[in-house]
């Protein structure tokens, strides 16, 4: 028997004799907060008004490419509302259709940034526990959305790291939540999982995850960690460089921007404190758009328009989008490149030092674009990125052009039709077709079971 579920029938006494307030029980469910902090709760459940779940290779059909023999390559969406974490992991087509426990593709490790369940987990089976085995393992144990024992002690408005990776990231780099000041413990609940983070391939920590922070957290010192230590995310299908995923270093790239330099935290623009119809002052925590409560937000600070200000803010994503797009078509003619390369007998050797560039502008493409907001976080870092990325694309491609003629290639690569997500994916010979309907089986059989084990096992 688990530990709380002692305390859940004690609690339930408990508050049926006098306190009215249920002490004690599953600590993450958040229904249960509901009554205790109803402006809190209220304004959590308001993030599922956040539906809009943007497919971003059908708008950037070059990413398919990018991200060849890769799981991104199948599915990827911009962020939504956190009431939507859990409905978001079980349909991407990342996840694959596990019939099974034990059925992969993806480990329990993907479930670590989505819900209070698993530091519940992690409290109950230590991480040698809750990181062992596939994803599908925490099917029936994981089904809360982030919530408020993700980052408050269970039942008060105290913060938290409710995850003990987290904890070590931080104090790595000299900062041990218990010792932050306030606003920093503010950045650091966000920073619990808008970080970059990668699945550690170690014998004591198997599908660990680990924050690559042990040597710096800009783009730099990130890339020159996964170099020492000689990680990969997976090979790339065309090119066959040894390939860095990056996640969305959100945390990482907000304190290289004016704002984070100053120390406004990311809760000054994303959950503003607001007075209610009563004059009651509360924490909105309806995270979203800063520009959706303007005058709780950037108004506290600045006296231009919200007009004045989104337009700043804009011009700032559409340079952006530029230069990002300019990266793209060199990364995605590198690898095209290297593939053409390889079919006319060029040597490892040869290859290496290209690979190593396509390899690190790739990810400094991708630190800068899966930062999410990094337009109005940082903008000039990510500009900067974004230019080293092209740099390195570039200098892999003079690489190649003369791999290329020493093998006797010299028209230029032909770049297939990519123009979009399906053809891209075709040329990949991507079956998305079985995917989908794999993934519609799952939805259909695996995932109600899950729900219904939950609720027996922790009486929700
Ligand atoms: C993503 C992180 C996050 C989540 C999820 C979250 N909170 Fe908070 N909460 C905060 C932050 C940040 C504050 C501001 C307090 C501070 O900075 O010390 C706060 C403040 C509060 C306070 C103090 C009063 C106030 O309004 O400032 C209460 C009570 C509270 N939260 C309840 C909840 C409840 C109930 C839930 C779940 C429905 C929840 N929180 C979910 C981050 C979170
Ligand atoms: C437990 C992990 C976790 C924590 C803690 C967390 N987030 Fe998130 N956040 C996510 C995930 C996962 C998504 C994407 C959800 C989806 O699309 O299904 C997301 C989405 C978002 C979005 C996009 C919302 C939208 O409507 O488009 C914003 C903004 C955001 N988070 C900000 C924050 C801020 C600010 C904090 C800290 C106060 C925070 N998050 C804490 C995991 C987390
Ligand atoms: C100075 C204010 C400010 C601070 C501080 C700030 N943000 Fe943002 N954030 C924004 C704005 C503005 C946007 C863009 C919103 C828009 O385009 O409507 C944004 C966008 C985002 C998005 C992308 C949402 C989406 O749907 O694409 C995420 C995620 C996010 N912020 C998380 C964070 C986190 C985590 C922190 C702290 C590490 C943080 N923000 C700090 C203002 C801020
Ligand atoms: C807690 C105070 C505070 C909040 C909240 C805040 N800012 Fe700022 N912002 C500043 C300060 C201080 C500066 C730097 C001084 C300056 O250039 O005005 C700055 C700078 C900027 C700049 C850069 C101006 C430049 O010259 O490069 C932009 C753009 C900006 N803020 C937009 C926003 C937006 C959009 C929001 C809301 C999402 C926001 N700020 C929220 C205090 C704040």
């Amino acid at each position: 028997m688990k530990a709380y579920q002692v305390p859940l029938i004690a609690g339930v006494c408990l508050g049926m004799v006098s306190t009215g307030v249920v002490a004690n029980t599953n600590p993450a469910d958040n229904a249960q907060y509901e009554k205790r902090f109803p402006k809190q709760y209220q304004s959590w459940e308001k993030t599922a008004e956040s539906k809009e779940a943007t497919n971003l290779l059908s708008a950037d059909p070059n990413l398919v490419i990018l991200w060849a023999g890769y799981g991104f390559a199948k599915d990827y969406k911009a962020p939504r509302g956190h009431q939507y974490a859990i409905t978001d992991v079980r349909s991407t087509l990342r996840t694959g259709a596990p019939m099974t426990a034990d059925e992969g593709p993806m480990p329990m490790a993907c479930w670590s940034c989505k819900s209070p369940d698993v530091p519940r987990l992690i409290e109950e089976e230590g991480e040698t526990g809750y990181f062992k085995g596939k994803w599908a393992k925490g099917g029936p144990e994981i089904v809360n959305n982030i919530g408020c024992a993700d980052c408050h002690e269970p039942g008060t408005s105290k913060l938290r790291i409710a995850r003990p990776f987290a904890e070590r990231a931080f104090a790595a780099i000299g900062t041990p939540f218990d010792e932050a000041e306030k606003s920093q413990k503010q950045n650091m609940v966000c920073g619990q999982c808008h970080v970059e983070y990668y699945f550690e391939k170690t014998a004591e920590h198997p599908n660990w995850v680990k924050f690559p922070w042990d040597d710096g957290t800009t783009v730099e010192d990130m890339e020159a960690y996964y170099d020492k230590i000689n990680f990969t995310d997976w090979t790339h299908q065309i090119s066959k460089a040894p390939m860095l995923k990056a996640q969305h270093p959100g945390y990482e790239t907000t304190a290289q921007g004016i704002h984070g330099e100053m120390g406004i935290s990311c809760t000054d623009c994303h959950m503003p404190r607001v007075t209610n119809a009563e004059g009651k002052e509360y924490t909105d925590h309806n995270i979203g758009s800063p520009f959706d409560k303007f005058e709780y937000t950037c108004a506290t600070c600045h006296e231009q328009t919200k007009e004045q200000l989104q337009s700043l803010v804009q011009a700032n994503k559409d340079k952006i989008n530029a230069l990002k797009l300019k990266a793209e078509d060199t990364l995605v003619k590198a690898h095209f490149e290297a593939g053409a390369a390889w079919k006319a007998g060029a040597t490892e050797q040869q290859m290496a030092a290209a690979l190593t560039d396509i390899r690190h502008a790739q990810w400094r493409w991708d630190y800068a674009i899966a930062s999410h907001g990094i337009a109005a976080h940082a903008p000039e870092e990510g500009l900067r990125i974004l230019e080293t990325s092209l740099v390195k694309s570039t200098e892999a491609r003079d690489k190649l052009a003369k791999i290329l003629a020493a093998q006797g290639v010299n028209t230029a690569v032909v770049i297939p039709d990519i123009s979009t997500e399906a053809k891209a994916q075709a040329v990949l010979g991507m079956d998305m077709k079985k995917m989908r309907t794999d993934k519609a089986t799952f939805i259909e059989k695996v995932v109600p079971k899950w729900e219904a084990e939950y609720k027996v096992t922790n009486g929700e």
